[in-house]
């Protein structure tokens, strides 16, 4: 009897890496990818983390179980230009629909081309004929180019896991002729919603002039490429029973201690403008304006770890969340009550698990997010005969399966503070249909199934394709 045919091995590329006990920070991305990876084993590349003045040398690789974590350092130049400059300060800000915020120049963008083809030239000593590559997020859209032009034929799968706006709002990205079409080197593009997925049809149609030879699939150089919507998940079932664990240890209980019976309200969030944590705070302080009765009775919680400290921007937004909360704080709290309470400490995933369980509403905001995974695991971690209710901004990618959260946008602070008054009062009935309907969505779209399906679409032979040419970056018909 013939056995099972072994899997191709799977390389995994993205900017950070998850290394287990690593220095490195990978944020939502890592807690994506390191349940996929450890399922299937494989090798995880990237950039270690570090930043140096010499030359970075050869790749370090550690091994644990079934993944070896292969990561390089970055100079400083690259680290200026590659990372803070073009992926935060244009492709991040212009991504989210910012173009306010967008500060492009020649010389990042000279960074950004230059890291990637470092990146390619790292991965040519490793990489197998056979090996499945699949490559994440924003920082890398030219590395398949990169690849290719060394020639490797391997599937290499691209998703992206913040959002994609409409051509209208990518064209102003200057030289986007450059850098959207090379994703067409990749076999298969996934996005995080249809709006995404969508947005990026409408570019390729539009201003590539290519047509679509099926309903999901591109002919671009003599090749299929597939565009897929493959909305990140999490593990629900096992964050629900941490959570449960987590919310009987010292911690939860101390802090709910420290809450002397009051009602907490949670939100959790990098440092981020994109997540829109001075509108949420306008919008508290709405709240506690319109609806006096709360006063007293309820305690926000905001637990905001700082990003990408290197740039302006978010200094900005650091100091102005700051100044809210002061005026908050000083304008409603008593002597006994501290409305908001404003932490920059990152909390482990057993802490923040407790937390979500103990909070009575959590505030997921955003102006602009690709999908936030703490709207998923906040309904995740609910109890399920008491839940609370996750208020949600339409504007996450979350919200097209937490359909049953109370929909808000995040611009309008009076409506937030609405529908926080709404939740905070919710009848158990309510909160019990509502957590129930969001709950089986986000179980039938389990973290695993969510790499299990872009890697089968990867892996799933192409069609083939009338041969259409891409030259020098540039999709032509
Ligand atoms: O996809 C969003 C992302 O870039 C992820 O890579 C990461 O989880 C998060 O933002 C944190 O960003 P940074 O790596 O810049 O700290």
């Amino acid at each position: 009897m013939l056995g099972e045919m072994p899997l191709p091995r799977l390389v995994i590329v993205s900017n950070r890496v998850g290394v287990p006990e690593g220095g490195a920070r990978a944020g939502g991305l890592e807690v994506a990818i390191r349940p996929a990876l450890k399922r299937r084993g494989g090798v995880w590349f990237g950039w270690s983390g570090r930043i140096t003045d010499e030359d970075p040398g050869p790749a370090k690789t550690a091994q644990h179980d079934n993944v070896a974590y292969v990561t390089i350092d970055l100079r400083r130049d690259d680290y200026d230009e590659f990372y803070n400059g073009f992926a935060n300060r244009v492709l991040w800000p212009i991504l989210h629909y910012r173009l306010d915020l967008a500060e492009f120049s020649r010389r990042d963008l000279g960074g950004y081309l230059r890291v990637n083809e470092y990146f390619a030239r790292h991965l040519e000593k490793i990489l197998k004929d056979d090996d499945i590559v699949w490559v994440h997020d924003y920082h890398l859209m030219p590395l398949a180019q990169a690849l290719r032009e060394r020639g490797h034929k391997n599937k290499i799968g691209f998703f992206i896991h913040i959002p994609c706006p409409p051509p209208e709002i990518l064209t102003a990205l200057p030289n986007h002729e450059r850098l959207i079409p090379a994703l067409g080197f990749y076999d298969l593009i996934g996005f995080q919603t249809e709006v995404d997925a969508n947005n990026f049809s409408r570019y390729l149609t539009d201003e590539c002039r290519l047509k679509q030879v099926a309903d999901d699939t591109f002919a671009i150089d003599g090749r299929s490429v597939r565009v897929g919507v493959f909305p990140v998940g999490v593990e629900t079932e096992a964050f629900a029973r941490l959570a449960r664990r987590a919310v009987e240890t010292a911690f939860v209980r101390e802090v709910l201690d420290s809450l002397s019976g009051r009602a907490m309200i949670i939100g959790v969030d990098r440092l981020d403008y994109s997540k829109g944590i001075p509108e949420r705070m306008h919008a508290f302080e709405r709240f506690l304006a319109n609806f006096p009765d709360w006063r007293g009775k309820v305690t926000y919680l905001q637990i905001t770890p700082r990003s990408r400290t290197g740039i302006q921007e978010y200094a900005d937004i650091g100091r102005t969340v700051g100044e809210t909360v002061g005026r908050i704080n000083g304008a409603y709290g008593e002597a006994s009550w501290t409305p908001v309470r404003y932490i920059n400490k990152a909390h482990s995933r057993t802490a923040l698990a407790g937390l979500y369980r103990a909070a009575r509403a959590a505030l997921v905001t955003p102006l602009r997010d690709g999908m936030n995974l703490v709207a998923k695991e906040y309904v995740a971690a609910q109890n399920p005969d008491d839940p609370g209710v996750l208020v949600l901004s339409r504007f996450a990618g979350a919200a097209h399966e937490c359909a049953a959260a109370l929909l808000v946008n995040p611009y309008d602070s009076e409506g937030v503070a609405i529908a926080l008054n709404r939740a905070l009062a919710m009848p158990l009935d309510e909160r019990r249909q509502r957590h129930a309907a969001n709950f089986k969505v986000l179980v039938g779209n389990d973290l695993s199934r969510w790499a299990e399906r872009f890697l089968a679409t990867l892996e799933k032979p192409a069609m083939s394709a009338a041969p259409l040419r891409l030259a020098a970056g540039r999709v032509r018909t």
